[in-house]
């Protein structure tokens, strides 16, 4: 009984990288996955990302929806973050990101969609608050992310803890000049936000990091085939149950392993389906 019950868990266990030939081709994988998470669940509860790389998924995600009948109507969702001081109709929140990118254009129930709210009075409460309704919810199942510049996943920046849970982060330089661009300079950035730890994403059933472009190929690479490190926060995902890491050629160009990643997408079955 014992040993069927630890096949059960090692079978699990395994992290995948898988590389497409563009940033189109990536992003529409990415939501291949997320929708055949839907089809499977209906009602099932997704973690999500904001930021200029997942923007192609959600828009795959809204067309399934509106040519293929993809039903969100069920399915609940939780944000990674969000900026301390703005509110949900700040053009730069992700709130409004979220809204005017996925939600309004999704049937999903907006009272089923969760992004921590930046304009709590009781920031602390409102962190426990969100790790509870995660709990609530019986955890997500597949949580969507990217990757910073400085190699972040949510908000949690060089030196989170590799257990931290939902809190407020102090943003890294590195990151303001990142995001800049939503808010019109450095200047008018947030400069903290609440974000899940690094500890409540690995509590997720399984974890999909989407990663594009030649800017992030060397932090990709660190994430992926460096060290465990707090240093890069994105390599907690080799510690992750079930993690999948999609990137487009111009991010691979600094993996070391790509024959491998490139073999086991092309051979194992689970994948037969998302093969072109
Ligand atoms: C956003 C988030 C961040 C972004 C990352 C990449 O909710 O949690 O970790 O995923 O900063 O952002 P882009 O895609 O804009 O480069």
């Amino acid at each position: 009984m014992i040993f069927l019950n630890i096949q059960r868990i090692t079978k699990k266990y395994i992290m995948e990288v898988i590389i497409q030939p563009t940033r189109e081709a990536a992003a529409l994988l990415t939501a291949k996955i997320i929708a055949a998470e839907v089809r499977k669940n209906p009602s099932t509860v997704l973690g999500l990302a904001t930021g200029a790389t997942v923007e192609p998924v959600y828009s795959n995600l809204i067309e399934m929806h509106h040519k293929e009948g993809l039903d969100f109507s069920l399915c609940k969702s939780f944000n990674l973050d969000e900026y301390v001081g703005l509110s949900g109709d700040h053009p730069g929140s992700y709130r409004y990101f979220m809204n005017s990118h996925l939600f309004d254009h999704i049937n999903i129930d907006k009272r089923n969609t969760h992004v921590p709210n930046g304009m709590a009075s009781d920031i602390e409460a409102e962190c426990l608050q969100y790790e509870e309704a995660i709990w609530g919810a019986g955890g997500i199942s597949l949580q969507l992310v990217g990757i910073g510049m400085d190699g972040h996943i949510g908000f949690n920046e060089p030196m989170s803890s590799m257990q931290s849970r939902t809190r407020v982060k102090q943003l890294n330089p590195v990151t303001i000049r990142q995001n800049a661009g939503y808010f019109g300079g450095p200047d008018k950035m947030p400069r903290r936000a609440i974000t899940m730890g690094v500890g409540t994403i690995l509590d997720s059933e399984r974890c999909l990091m989407l990663a594009t472009g030649a800017a992030k190929a060397e932090i990709l690479a660190e994430a992926v085939e460096g060290p465990f490190c707090a240093r890069v926060t994105a390599s907690a995902l080799q510690w992750h149950r079930r993690a999948i890491v999609i990137v487009d050629e111009a991010c691979a160009s600094h993996l070391k392993n790509r024959e491998y990643y490139d073999w086991s997408f092309n051979h194992e079955p689970h994948w037969a389906a998302f093969r072109n």
